[in-house]
């Protein structure tokens, strides 16, 4: 049997969707992408939706819009892709790296703040902190808030993993998917994300008329106005370069795809879901094999990931970079989300070492995300439970 890390779920209301605007005679930003963003902004709770071309675009215009300048610090998780970070560099910023706790591997907040103290120590300017939602589950705001307000600091989420994740507020005494005291969230459409739109893909969240002019000015080269609108019959034909800006903005053909999949967000997530239980069924008194906490009290995941930790016993057992290869040889892919930043031949080079980050550097050793995706068979989940098993010589059999 072959299980792959992902196949996306494209069905026909997709591909006919992306046809009728591939035959409209419009396929760049225009009706659809407006449309897109008014049924994102409903599905979000948002009140403005910025459509762009990737998650990584809308973190860097976020940034931009916000009051964090070229100079400044900002706080960043260590264990997250590479974009939360290099966005910060490409606005002259400088990340401070922060540790994750081993129970799900978010952002740990006691060390935010021992990183805080110390970087302020130095001279450092810190203005803003991005937290990101790993896996699926979200980070508790209401903490990151406090820690936000105690420190004047500005909140960026990065949201990429959790489209329809939610977390219960204390604080607010409900349950949230986003924070009421962040700047913007950003999500991905990427290929594999909770949703897609035609691979590649982001959104920008925010309740601020400000925050949404300039983002969506800055994702289209800083103009006043887009084609649609010159274009239109009361548009006017001219346009003001008012700030200098990007090339971000998402296309209409990517949007009608985005229409289309998110109106079976639910549906997706709910199979995602299902998976999940089951491979936490199979897994859940395994000798070796830890699942992340979920504590689903709080945290009603989108179940982007399926990541677990292997902690190998002893040296008659696979490494975990075994056993990687072994699952790859049964014809399973598996992946690593991720090595985190610090670990990377470029943050070394800006002086991030390895001691000032022990949980983030031990999950790395440990980590595997299992095949997930909503089509995923019973069968494929079995199967890869069963040769997990099989390679690290565990009896059990499903
Ligand atoms: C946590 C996180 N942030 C940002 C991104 C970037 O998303 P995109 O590929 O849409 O730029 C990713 C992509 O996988 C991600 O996992």
């Amino acid at each position: 049997m072959k299980v792959p890390y992902f196949v996306p779920s494209v069905d026909e209301n997709d591909l006919a969707s992306v046809q009728r605007v591939m035959n409209s005679g419009w396929l760049t930003t225009g009706l659809e992408v407006k449309n897109f963003e008014a049924a994102f902004s409903d599905y979000i709770g948002s009140k403005f939706c910025i459509a762009v071309n990737s998650a990584t675009a809308a973190l860097h215009l976020s940034v931009l819009a916000s009051n964090i300048k070229a100079g400044d610090s900002v706080l960043v998780p260590t264990m997250t892709f590479a974009s939360t970070a290099e966005v910060l560099y490409y606005c002259g910023v400088k990340p401070i790296l922060v540790d994750c706790n081993l129970k799900d591997l978010t952002l740990d907040l006691t060390d935010a703040e021992r990183k805080l103290q110390s970087a302020q120590k130095e001279g450092a300017h810190v203005t803003g902190i991005m937290p990101v939602h790993y896996a699926g589950k979200m980070v508790d705001m209401d903490i990151v808030e406090d820690f936000a307000d105690r420190h004047h600091l500005e909140i960026i989420e990065d949201a990429a993993h959790c489209m329809n994740s939610q977390y219960f507020s204390k604080k607010y005494d409900q349950w949230l998917n986003k924070s009421k005291k962040s700047l913007t969230q950003c999500y991905s459409f990427y290929c594999n994300k909770c949703i897609t739109t035609c691979g590649e893909g982001g959104m920008i969240c925010t309740d601020s008329e400000e925050i949404a002019h300039t983002t969506k000015s800055l994702s289209l080269h800083g103009l006043s106005t887009d084609a649609w609108n010159r274009f239109s019959s009361k548009g006017n034909s001219f346009y003001d370069i008012s700030q200098n800006g990007y090339k971000y903005n998402l296309t209409d053909v990517a949007a009608s795809m985005g229409c289309s999949q998110l109106k079976k967000a639910e549906l997706l997530k709910n199979k995602r879901a299902k998976a999940v239980n089951l491979y936490r069924e199979l897994l859940q008194k395994h000798p070796f094999i830890h699942l992340l906490d979920d504590d689903p009290e709080r945290f009603k995941s989108s179940h982007h990931l399926l990541v677990i930790r292997y902690e190998q016993p002893d040296t008659l057992h696979p490494s975990r970079d075994q056993l990687l290869q072994a699952l790859k040889e049964c014809e399973i892919t598996p992946s690593v989300h991720w090595k985190p930043l610090h670990l990377h031949s470029f943050y070394k080079k800006q002086g991030f070492e390895s001691e000032d980050f022990p949980n983030a550097t031990r999950a790395f050793e440990e980590i595997i995300s299992l095949p997930l995706f909503p089509d995923i068979t019973e069968e494929q989940i079995v199967y890869v439970v069963n040769t997990l098993n099989k390679l690290l010589h565990v009896e059990k059999k499903f």
